[in-house]
């Protein structure tokens, strides 16, 4: 029996790629999952094929963004299956562009799905958590660009560091309280899933976004060159378990992804800026 046998986790963005993989493999470990999605439709047709499969889930659609929808997801999370010990905070969008062309909805967009998310997440989740004494994880989906930061994605980046900061912390102040709540985060590569879709999501009152340039559509040819690299959702949600069972903080899917942060971690101490660009 492993670890998630018979406990609750729940899964932001579970409708699609890393967290339905995440929800999958979940329950293919014994595990119920409260399955959160902004996307109704493939929320009910994800959740509908994983219990004809015998899997015991519970779809919410939650808009991440909003502090009074996490609560109302942890509520019907308790009401249903008890104490959640598993949490997932990975739903996620990407914009791109020049930083200097980012639109005001662009960033409002991006930094209240993937920080706020994260963070209200963390608000609704751990305090019930610490309080039952039991030991859990919380799992965040952050990317490589928390730690490294390509031309064209100045505000994806802006937001990974930003949930490189949230787990750091929360692993710390846990740490300080002597919880057996542990911090692991994922830092994936380039993963096969639909996030180039994610305007499908996009909330109407923020449809202004960034318009194609010349600059981003060059920067979108060199990213294409590194196809070969991508992984699927499934590798990675089989290491973020992984790491989970064997308690590790930090996941990187794409091993040259470990050395290009060191290099620019060197690059900075040193006083310049690293080129995130690796050798292919
Ligand atoms: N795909 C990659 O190359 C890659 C690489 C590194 C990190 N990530 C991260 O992985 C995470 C999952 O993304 P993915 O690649 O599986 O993309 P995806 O688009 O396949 O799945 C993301 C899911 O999040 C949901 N979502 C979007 N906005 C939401 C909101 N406001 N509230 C609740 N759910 C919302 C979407 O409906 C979707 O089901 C993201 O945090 C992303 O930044 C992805």
């Amino acid at each position: 029996m492993g670890i998630f046998a018979d406990r609750t986790a729940v899964v932001t963005g579970a409708a699609s790629g890393i967290g339905l993989a995440l929800t999958t493999r979940l329950l293919a470990a014994g595990a119920r999952v409260v399955m959160a999605d902004i996307e109704a439709a493939a929320l009910d047709e994800a959740a509908t094929a994983l219990t004809a499969a015998g899997g015991t889930v519970l779809p919410v659609v939650t808009d991440v963004r909003s502090a009074v929808a996490v609560e109302a997801l942890a509520t019907r999370a308790a009401e249903a299956f008890g104490i959640v010990q598993y949490v997932f905070a990975n739903a996620g969008v990407s914009v791109s562009g020049a930083t200097w062309d980012v639109t005001a909805d662009d960033w409002q967009w991006i930094m209240g799905v993937n920080v706020f998310g994260v963070a209200h997440m963390v608000r609704s989740f751990v305090p019930p958590l610490v309080a039952s004494g039991l030991p859990g994880r919380v799992c965040v989906t952050a990317s490589v660009a928390g730690y490294l930061n390509q031309p064209g994605f100045g505000a994806y980046n802006a937001t990974k560091h930003a949930v490189v900061g949230i787990a750091e912390s929360l692993a710390a102040d846990l740490r300080e309280i002597q919880s057996p709540v542990g911090v692991t985060l994922l830092a994936p590569w380039f993963v096969r899933t639909r996030i180039a879709d994610g305007a499908r999501n996009r909330p109407a009152e923020l449809r202004d976004a960034t318009a194609p340039t010349d600059f981003s559509r060059s920067v979108s040819a060199r990213l294409g060159a590194w196809s070969g690299t991508m992984h699927t959702a499934e590798q990675v949600a089989d290491l973020a378990l992984s790491a989970i069972e064997d308690g590790h903080f930090a996941v990187f899917p794409y091993e040259p992804s470990r050395d290009a942060v060191r290099a620019r971690i060197d690059a900075v101490l040193d006083g310049g800026i690293a080129d995130f660009y690796l050798p292919s």
